[in-house]
């Protein structure tokens, strides 16, 4: 069999330079185009230049970014479980009514700064004075760095969980799932009704499976209601590897007349 000839097409060298943007040295070259309908033309081209290259990669990970970001605010909105009046907190909208709460504020801010996925979080103190707000911006400011957040109010959950017996909506394993993998889970309002038997079993397979990742613990109550509510095993997994936030002051929710 006869070999197939493969002619190279004609080429001059034109020059070599060095992009500024890629800083690579290119060589440009001027070919003959060897065959179609434009044959015999002949076309610049530039090879070692990767700028195309870097740009439809930075593209390609900007696409990514934002997709993960969504997938994020997807998960949040449909597994959180949170009242409508937390929906709008921010730091920013976060304002200390007390030297207490300031200090508060500076140390969420401090913890978000060093967030490493392992430390926890106790914010105790009295009712409206911005624990769960807090605790939302927390999550709001780390989805943003990329890092998957839930909010759970204790108390709802464990009715959510009921629920699932039922066969209603989302089932207790995808829910313990996907509080398992979060980078950071918010357990909201501890204690915030009477825990049976029951419900602190939930609890400790919750804390369980949390174990060697962040939470953010928020409740009403001092150490000794709390341990006597939760019981004596579950309050010792609370508290490791957890720094504790006072957080007393004023009723937010109060109006002043
Ligand atoms: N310092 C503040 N600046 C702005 N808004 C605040 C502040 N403190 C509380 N709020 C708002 O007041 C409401 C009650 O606050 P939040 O739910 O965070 O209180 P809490 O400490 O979690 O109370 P509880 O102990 O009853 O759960 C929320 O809507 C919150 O956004
Ligand atoms: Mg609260
Ligand atoms: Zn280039």
């Amino acid at each position: 069999m006869e070999p197939i000839k493969v002619t190279k097409p004609k080429e001059r060298f034109i020059k070599e330079y060095v992009c500024p943007d890629c800083n690579r040295t290119v060589t440009q070259k001027e070919l003959e185009i060897p065959r179609g309908p434009r044959k015999g033309e002949w076309i610049v081209a530039d090879y070692g230049c990767i700028c195309e290259d870097m740009k439809l990669v930075e593209e390609a990970k900007k696409r990514g970014v934002a997709f993960k970001n969504k997938k994020m605010k997807q998960l949040f909105d449909y597994y959180s479980l949170i009242n409508d009046a937390l929906k709008d907190a921010t730091l920013e909208n976060y304002e200390p009514t007390s030297n207490e709460l300031a200090i508060a504020k500076q140390n969420i801010m401090t913890y978000i700064q060093q967030f490493d996925g392992t430390k926890n979080l106790l914010l105790h103190g009295n009712y409206g004075t911005g624990k769960s707000h807090l605790s939302v911006s927390v999550t709001k400011e780390l989805m943003e760095r990329g890092h998957e957040c839930l909010f759970l109010s204790l108390p709802k959950l464990l009715t959510k969980i009921k629920e699932t017996y039922n066969n209603k909506g989302v089932t207790e394993d995808e829910l313990l799932e996907v509080i398992q993998r979060v980078d950071l889970l918010v357990l909201d309002d501890i204690g915030a009704e009477h825990h049976t038997e029951w419900a602190n079993t939930k609890l400790f397979e919750v804390l369980d499976d949390r174990s060697g990742k962040s939470t953010i613990y928020t409740t009403n109550l001092n150490s000794n209601e709390l341990r006597a509510q939760i019981n004596e095993r579950n309050f010792s997994r609370m508290m490791e590897n957890t720094d504790i936030i006072t957080m007393n002051g004023r009723d937010y929710r109060r109006k002043e007349f």
